[in-house]
This record gives C-alpha cells, sequence and structure tokens, in this order.
C-alpha cells in the first residue's frame, strides 16, 4: 500500500458505499484501492467497477447506455490519464492533487480533462443507485430546506441548472462553505477545484442519455432524480 496514492477525494466516500453487484452482495472496497493500482507494473489507474449489474437502472437508463459509458467512455478517460502521467511527476500524485494543480492550466488541458472525467464518472456512478429517489434521508433534507425551502424546490432547482448546462457538462449538488448549493460545470471541469464539496452529480453529456432519450434531456434529467438519484451517497458525502 503506497501511502501516497491514498485519496482524499474531499467528499468523504464512504467505502460501504462501493458495493459489487456483480458478485450479487455487498463488497466492501477500501476507498484506498479505488484510484490504486491494481498490481505493481501495472497502469497507475483501473476502473472501479461499476456499484451495480449494468442493466440495474434499467428502464430509465439502459444496459446498452451503461455499456457505453461506462465500458468506453469512463475507460478512455483512464486509458487517456495513464497514458499521460506515465513516467511523469504526476504518477505517484492522488488524482484529486492532479485535478487541482492542473484546473486552468492551459498547457495541461489535455491531462487536467482526462483525470477529472475519469473523477467525475467514478463519482457519477454512486450518485446513483437502483433504488433512488424519493424522500431524501432527514439530515440531507433539513439542508435542502434551509437552502431552498422544500425538498420539491431543491430538487427542481438541481433538474433546471443541470438541464440548462450548454453543452456538455454536469450538474452538482455541492456545500459551499457549508451551505447547500447547486451548480453547473461545462465539459471536464469539477467544483472542488474552487472550493466546493461534491455531494453528487447528473452527467449531462449526451452519450450519458442519448441512446435512450435522444434530444430529450429534461426526461432524463427528471427520470434521473425521481428514481435513480442517490441521496444516501449526497448524505455521506456531507460529512
Ligand atoms: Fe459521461
Amino acid at each position: 500500500m503506497n501511502p501516497k496514492k491514498s485519496i482524499d477525494f474531499s467528499c468523504n466516500l464512504n467505502r460501504r458505499t462501493f458495493l459489487m453487484a456483480s458478485a450479487g452482495a455487498a463488497v466492501s472496497l477500501a476507498m484506498g484501492g479505488f484510484f490504486r493500482p491494481a498490481q505493481a507494473g501495472a497502469s497507475p489507474y483501473t476502473l472501479p467497477p461499476l456499484p451495480y449489474a449494468e442493466n440495474a437502472l434499467e428502464p430509465v437508463i439502459s444496459a446498452r447506455t451503461i455499456s457505453f459509458h461506462y465500458g468506453k467512455h469512463h475507460k478512455a478517460y483512464m486509458d487517456n490519464l495513464n497514458k499521460l502521467i506515465a513516467g511523469t511527476q504526476f504518477a505517484d500524485m492522488p488524482l484529486e492533487n492532479i485535478i487541482k494543480s492542473t484546473a486552468g492550466q492551459a498547457d495541461k488541458a489535455g491531462l487536467f480533462n482526462n483525470a477529472a472525467q475519469f473523477w467525475n464518472h467514478s463519482f457519477y456512478w454512486r450518485s446513483l443507485t437502483p433504488k433512488g429517489g424519493g424522500e431524501p434521508p432527514a439530515a440531507l433534507r433539513q439542508k435542502m430546506e434551509e437552502a431552498f425551502g422544500s425538498v420539491d424546490a431543491c430538487k427542481k432547482a438541481l433538474a433546471d441548472t443541470t438541464v440548462s448546462q450548454f453543452g456538455s457538462g454536469w450538474g452538482w449538488l455541492v456545500l459551499d462553505q457549508g451551505k447547500l448549493k447547486i451548480v453547473k460545470t461545462g465539459n471536464a471541469d469539477v467544483p472542488f477545484t474552487k472550493g466546493m464539496k461534491p455531494l453528487l452529480t447528473i452527467d449531462v453529456w449526451e452519450h450519458a442519455y442519448y441512446l435512450d432519450y435522444q434530444n430529450r434531456r429534461a426526461d432524463y434529467v427528471k427520470a434521473v432524480l425521481d428514481k435513480l438519484v442517490n441521496w444516501e451517497f449526497a448524505l455521506q458525502n456531507m460529512g
């Protein structure tokens, strides 16, 4: 175990949330293994297993979409990241530090984009759960009511902000100075580079929904919020 590779993640991911559906049972994985080399000499990063089966989010998100999104898009970001850091000072740097130290650096845009997209997708899979949606846990509900007046108002703001992202990007529920906020980011940008703590995210790159919803981004976002969003994960990230 290389302590330099252990991950802060800035959002207190709970290892118990990291469940491998393929085994048919909850399997705890150490966060440190999340973005750590699988073995000496292997590429530095490996794809984190999906926390559910590829068809577990149907009918909201099809197995075909998950297969492409996870197996092709997410993997491509990881492969590019591994190529870009091999033999550089970034090879032994925690992923969040790579992202923070390359954000806004024009000559490091390729590395930033692939590192951040690798992180964003790993976070996105955990922002969804087959039995999601519904009422948020009490502590999160209280925060929502403080910041937005009601859970429904918070959900509406999250939907509206996410849908309105121009082009590719992400909608986020975050903590900013201890207060719940909703933000959107373009392309690979991630809120923790601006001091905000991500609680959950919704991917609105077209590859996330186009096979299932074509141009109907709003329908995809609404269905995710109603049926898949993982409020427990957001609560755990509130720390
Ligand atoms: Fe994506």
